[in-house]
Order: C-alpha cells, then sequence, then structure tokens
C-alpha cells in the first residue's frame, strides 16, 4: 500500500491509493505485486491500444530527443503535420480528406475550443447573435467552468451551478428509461425532435452549436442513441444552421467497433472533439475536426481561431498519438472491439437472469456497461445512499477488476450504473476473466445490499 505522503492530493479522501508499478497488455501491477484488469481502460475509456507498448515510447523518446517544446507562435512541427494528415485521412463520412485539425491537450480543452470555433465561424459568417449551445441532460463534456456548464450530470454540477456559462439542456436519447415515456420505434424519435423544439424556442437566430456523445459515457453507462436518432439531429441542425458537434472524446479511435461513434448513424458531424484513445494515456493530447469550409471561412477573413494553450499540439504528444494510430490499424483494434464487445454484451445479457440487480445491459463495441436496479421489472433504483455501483465496483476490485462506477441514470443524481471499456487489445478468454468476476461480484452486491 501508499507510504503515508500527506502532500499529494487525490481524487478521493476515503480510500486508499495502491501505488501503481508497471502495466503491460490489458494488466495493472501496484507496487505489491497486486495484479489487476484495467476493465475501464483508465479513468475512463482511454486505453485503447494496452499498456506497455514500447513501440509508442520509443517514437515519443526519438522525438523528445529532437526536441519537445518550441515557440509555436512562430514555427510549426512535422509530428503535428504528419498526425493532421492522418487524423483527416481516418475520419467519418464528408468530414474524410475535407477536414482539418487543431491539436490540444485534454478532452475538455477539444469541446471547449469546438464551441469557440462554432461562435467563431458564425462571426465570421456574419451571424453575430448565434451564441447559445444545446446540450442533452446526463451528457458530459468536461471539466472546467465553463464547459461543465454544459454537461448535464446534476451531481457534478451542483457546487459550481452559479459560475457556469449556462445552456439549454434537452433530454437524453434513453430508450431504457425514455424521458418522454414512449417506446422505440412509437415515439417517432421524440428525443431527438425535443432539439427542434428548443431551436425555436430559443431562436434559432442565436443558437450556434448542439453537443452530444454519440454513446453517453459517464452520464449514463454507455447507451448509445437508438437508430435514426442521429439522422435526425443532423437533419435538424442543417435545417437551422446549428452545428453539430460530436463529441467523441470516449468514442472516437475504435471504441465502439467502429472508427468513430457517429459512423453507426452514417451522419457527418460539423466538428468533432477527440481525445483520450487517439494517445492511449502514453501522453496528453486532444483535436477538433472540423469541416474545411468552418475553417476557409476563418482563413478567408483573417480571423486566427481564439483559442489555445501553450502545450498544444507538443510534438513529442503528437509523435505518441501517431503511432498509436499506426498500432490501432496495423492490429485491427477497431474490428476486435466490434467483436469483443459483442461477445461481452451477450455474455452480460447472459447474466440477466441470475442476477436481479442486473436492471440493463448496454453499449457497442468495447464501451459497454449495466444499470443496477432494486427491481428489473419496475426499473426501480437503488437509494442513493446505497451506493450500490460503488459496492460493485469494490467487490470487482477485490477480485482483480478495475471497474467505473457512475451514478446519475435516473435524474442526475439516482441511478446507478457501470462501465466498462477494457484495452482494444482484450481477447476472448480475458473478455471471459472480466464476465466470470462481474458474475462474482453482481452476487456479493446483491447479498450486500438485499434484494427487491
Ligand atoms: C464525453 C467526454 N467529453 C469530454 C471529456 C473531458 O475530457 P478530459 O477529461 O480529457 O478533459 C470527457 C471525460 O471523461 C468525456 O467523457
Amino acid at each position: 500500500m501508499n507510504k503515508p505522503n500527506v502532500h499529494a492530493v487525490h481524487r478521493d479522501w476515503d480510500r486508499e491509493f495502491p501505488v501503481m508499478e508497471r502495466a503491460e497488455g490489458i494488466y495493472l501491477y501496484d507496487q505489491d505485486g497486486r495484479k489487476y484488469i484495467d476493465g475501464s481502460g483508465g479513468s475512463s475509456v482511454v486505453t485503447t491500444i494496452g499498456h506497455g507498448v514500447t513501440e509508442i515510447a520509443q517514437a515519443m523518446f526519438e522525438q523528445a530527443q529532437k526536441f519537445s517544446f518550441y515557440p509555436a507562435h512562430a514555427f510549426t512541427n512535422e509530428q503535428f503535420l504528419e498526425l493532421s494528415d492522418l487524423v483527416v485521412s481516418l475520419a467519418p463520412g464528408g468530414l474524410k480528406d475535407a477536414s482539418r485539425v487543431w491539436v490540444a491537450c485534454t478532452g475538455t480543452d477539444a469541446t471547449d475550443d469546438a464551441v469557440r470555433l462554432a461562435r467563431q465561424y458564425w462571426i465570421t459568417e456574419g451571424k453575430p447573435s448565434k451564441y447559445q449551445v444545446i446540450t442533452r441532460w446526463q451528457g458530459f463534456h468536461g471539466n472546467t467552468i465553463s464547459v461543465a456548464g454544459y454537461s448535464g450530470i446534476s451531481s457534478r454540477r451542483n457546487i459550481f451551478q452559479p459560475m457556469y456559462v449556462e445552456s439549454p439542456h434537452i433530454p437524453p436519447a434513453f430508450c431504457y428509461r425514455c424521458p418522454f415515456e414512449h417506446t422505440y420505434p412509437e415515439c417517432n424519435l421524440l428525443c431527438a425532435r425535443a432539439l427542434e423544439t428548443a431551436i425555436r424556442q430559443h431562436g434559432p437566430e442565436n443558437v450556434a452549436a448542439f453537443i452530444a456523445e454519440p454513446v453517453v459515457g459517464a452520464g449514463l453507462g454507455c447507451v448509445p442513441a437508438p437508430p435514426g436518432y442521429f439522422q435526425e439531429i443532423r437533419e435538424i441542425c442543417t435545417r437551422y444552421d446549428v452545428l453539430f458537434i460530436a463529441d467523441e472524446v470516449m468514442t472516437g479511435w475504435g471504441r465502439t467497433g467502429r472508427m468513430w461513434g457517429i459512423e453507426h448513424w452514417g451522419v457527418t458531424p460539423d466538428i468533432i472533439a477527440t481525445a483520450k484513445g487517439m494517445t492511449a494515456g502514453y501522453t496528453p493530447l486532444s483535436a477538433v475536426i472540423a469541416r474545411d469550409e468552418i475553417w476557409a471561412t476563418l482563413e478567408r477573413a483573417h480571423s486566427p481561431f481564439k483559442a489555445g494553450h501553450t502545450l498544444n499540439a507538443n510534438a513529442v504528444s503528437c509523435a505518441g498519438a501517431i503511432a498509436v494510430l499506426h498500432y490501432i490499424q496495423k492490429h485491427d483494434l477497431v474490428e476486435n472491439s466490434r467483436q469483443r464487445g459483442e461477445q461481452a454484451l451477450k455474455g452480460l445479457g447472459n447474466l440477466m437472469e441470475k442476477h436481479p440487480s442486473l436492471g440493463d445491459v448496454r453499449g457497442l463495441g468495447l464501451m459497454f456497461g449495466f444499470e443496477l436496479v432494486r427491481d428489473q421489472d419496475t426499473k426501480r433504483p437503488f437509494e442513493a445512499q446505497q451506493r450500490a455501483s460503488a459496492v460493485f465496483e469494490r467487490a470487482a476490485w477485490q477480485r482483480g477488476l478495475v471497474s467505473y462506477a457512475c451514478t446519475g441514470t435516473v435524474d442526475g443524481t439516482l441511478g446507478d450504473m457501470v462501465l466498462l471499456a477494457p484495452p482494444l487489445v482484450i481477447n476472448e478468454a480475458q473478455v471471459n476473466d472480466i464476465l466470470t468476476i462481474i458474475d462474482d461480484s453482481l452476487s456479493e452486491t446483491e447479498k450486500e445490499l438485499g434484494g427487491r
């Protein structure tokens, strides 16, 4: 366990944090020699290519030997140029070979910069009243004071709420607990059409963008929008001159069994914000990918993009990202994510009969999870103070599986879910190991929390 340390501030005061020693593939090892499966891909959905891939470290080392930092107001760097070409060649739909890339440091930078780009674009286009960004309840887009206002997880919002840049929120696309109490497909996608209502209520002349995660991660525990949802969203955004920003911070780079989450709906966003899996955790880096025409509008107006941080497009991080993206392609990890994800979801589905606390099992590719309920039939959640997902997380931890416990699926506070996102290099036997641990951990959770 940790040496007592009074200087380092961790995320939680009430738990011990074992010190990590090393990691390899899907496994983590602490200084006491304990082995864990990295079931949540870090915190979370980061480790696309798994741990300990020396060629990534090598690529970064080689660049670091040349230089890592440089005066970015005066120079560019080869790794940034190469990375941008690579990203554009891999971009989805109409963005492929027809977009440009801005590189920043964190996922929050990427979503913040994406909405800045939307705002600056509309000003440059001569529509300066367009500033509002419509978001969704139970969505998550990052953790600065500005971006946190776009998020819709109430329990994470409350402390800083008075300081937020407020934005209109529409209900999530969440069939298991439909906010409109309808059933798909008879609902006729009311959740998507809520965007049109919100745009009209706020006035299309005031709305700059709509931002959404193709598969909602931390706020709902791996909930993909239903078929047709993003097609409807795309259509509404186009009709009202609203830019559609896909937050692919979690869903990009093969995580959902396609290179991009939005590809499951076959539509092209105007802007993508991405991070996490792009460097698999080897180094911090994020990106904003936007249609050529959006950047060209700024370029024609000689209006430099008003965003940026000192360490943007860091050459060592760009070298790491290039190596990670090549690794994903070379090892066909997108297809592995699809196959292993199907296996995991099927395995979880098979556990539903045995475990009355398994309310819903969901996800896409290797971004999957489940919701814990007190009653499978009525979907009644556990009481918040029972901390059901934390109880599960602890049980899994004791069995050597790191999972990611989330809350708020019902209303941003109530409702427990567990998110899983192992490295995309995982094999069939390892998925079965995870399922076995989940099975045992659910039994313990149910014993501790009691049944219906
Ligand atoms: C969908 C989504 N967007 C944005 C972010 C923010 O990314 P970061 O933590 O790298 O700032 C996250 C982080 O979890 C996320 O899940």
